[in-house]
């Protein structure tokens, strides 16, 4: 084991923690409040944040849009630049909180925005950020990744800095309550792809990062089994569940996958695919391609997660049962944007990962383009 650690966001957890931002954004800043298409208005969550920052100067930008897009953050950018913004707040999902640590890395460089994803600009510097969370599902409001869309390409990229790890992040789970049963599912997939990322790979013999992962898991199963009786306590743990599954410490020192999200990001940039259902209509096929190099984890996740028998067949048996819990949540395990033949839209993803530099992915490299055009075949 070689790693070093940290996880530097303050966490706010509980009903009514949104009050605290009052006294986490320093009471001199000149703020930025940054959300989306206007689902903290309905829930009380925009007006417990006009509440909290009432001693506190500060403006707005709505309109960030799910699969947040350069084109829009750059109208943030400018305002962040022009009137000397030194303090973001982000209300919203993943989409809302990745687009403001973009917004805070961007407005302190001079050059293109997308400069911070093609790796031209390497962010060593971003203006504060807090988040407000109210879809657990990325883990973004305590990592440091953010994913960002540019529209007139279909390109879906991403960055990570220590800079944009927000400062605080506020976990209210009663702001779940107004998400439709669709986020919601995409939440559970979502966080339940991050955990097998970062651990579906090969054995190490770190037994708290897999058995941390394997509790996550668990957590994961047993909230999808229990999707129709929703309560409070419910709703506590899928949250936290969340955000755990992707803070940084299960994948400490850990091989990591990612494959799953490199084309599942794609699918989503082709074909607004939502994010977790990218990830559910490519994982089967890929652990199936990969299920050499992975079966040693697929038979320990399907013992110690699914309590699977032990068979020469184990792993096969485990990816079935992933299968299964996506199926008992009605995420569907195909592309059905895409009708008919399939040949067309697994070049294009080709040709986009190839543009991207993603020619061998996979904790072994192994994910070459050519078993990425096998993984799609069976996906699609
Ligand atoms: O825009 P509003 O009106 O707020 O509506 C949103 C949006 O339409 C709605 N919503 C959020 N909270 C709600 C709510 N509706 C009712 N009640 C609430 N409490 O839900 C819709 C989807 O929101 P979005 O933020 O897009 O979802 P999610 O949190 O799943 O984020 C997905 C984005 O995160 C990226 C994805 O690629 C995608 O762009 N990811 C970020 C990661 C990271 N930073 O670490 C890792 C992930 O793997 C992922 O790639
Ligand atoms: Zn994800």
């Amino acid at each position: 084991m070689k790693f070093s650690y940290v996880n530097t966001t303050v966490i706010h957890f509980g009903v009514g923690q949104i009050s605290a931002l009052a006294t986490n954004v320093p009471s001199d800043a000149n703020v930025l409040v940054v959300y989306g298409g206007g689902s903290i208005k309905k829930n009380g969550v925009y007006e417990q944040v006009v509440a909290a920052l009432s001693d506190h100067r500060w403006m707005e930008f709505s309109g960030i849009e799910a699969n947040p897009t350069k084109e829009t953050l750059d109208k943030a950018i400018a305002i962040a630049k022009s009137e000397c913004i030194d303090f973001i707040v982000a209300v919203g999902g993943g989409s809302v909180i990745d687009g403001a640590k973009y917004i805070a890395a961007a407005a302190l460089h001079d050059g293109d925005s997308w400069d911070l994803v093609t790796g031209k600009y390497t962010v060593e510097t971003a203006i504060p950020l807090g988040a407000i969370l109210t879809l657990p599902a990325t883990g973004s409001e305590s990592n440091m990744g953010a994913v960002v869309t540019k529209r007139s390409t279909n390109e879906k990229l991403g960055f990570m800095s220590p800079a944009v790890r927000p400062a605080f992040a506020v976990l209210d789970p009663s702001a779940m309550k107004t998400l439709p049963e669709r986020q919601l599912i995409n939440g559970l997939v979502d966080a339940w792809v991050h955990v097998c990322e970062q651990y579906i790979t090969y054995p190490t013999g770190n037994m708290v990062q897999d058995g941390y992962a394997e509790v996550l898991l668990k957590n994961l199963l047993v909230l999808g089994r229990q999707f129709e009786q929703q309560d409070d306590a419910w709703r506590e743990n899928l949250m936290w569940t969340a955000n755990q599954s992707l803070n940084g410490l299960i994948g400490a020192g850990m091989p990591q996958d990612w494959a799953t999200h490199m084309i599942g990001h794609e699918l989503t940039a082709l074909w607004h695919v939502d994010h977790a259902r990218s990830l559910a209509i490519v994982q089967p096929s890929l652990l199936r391609a990969q299920i050499e190099a992975k079966r040693a984890k697929l038979e320990q996740m399907g013992r110690n997660v699914f309590g699977l028998a032990d068979s020469p067949s184990l792993a096969e048996h485990t990816i079935v049962a992933i299968e299964s819990f996506y199926q008992g949540l009605n995420v569907d395990l195909v592309l059905s944007e895409v009708p008919g033949d399939k040949s067309d839209a697994i070049e294009q993803i080709i040709a986009k990962l190839k543009q991207n530099g993603y020619l061998e992915m996979g904790e072994n490299k192994g994910i070459t383009l050519d078993v990425t055009r096998t993984i799609l075949a069976n996906a699609l």
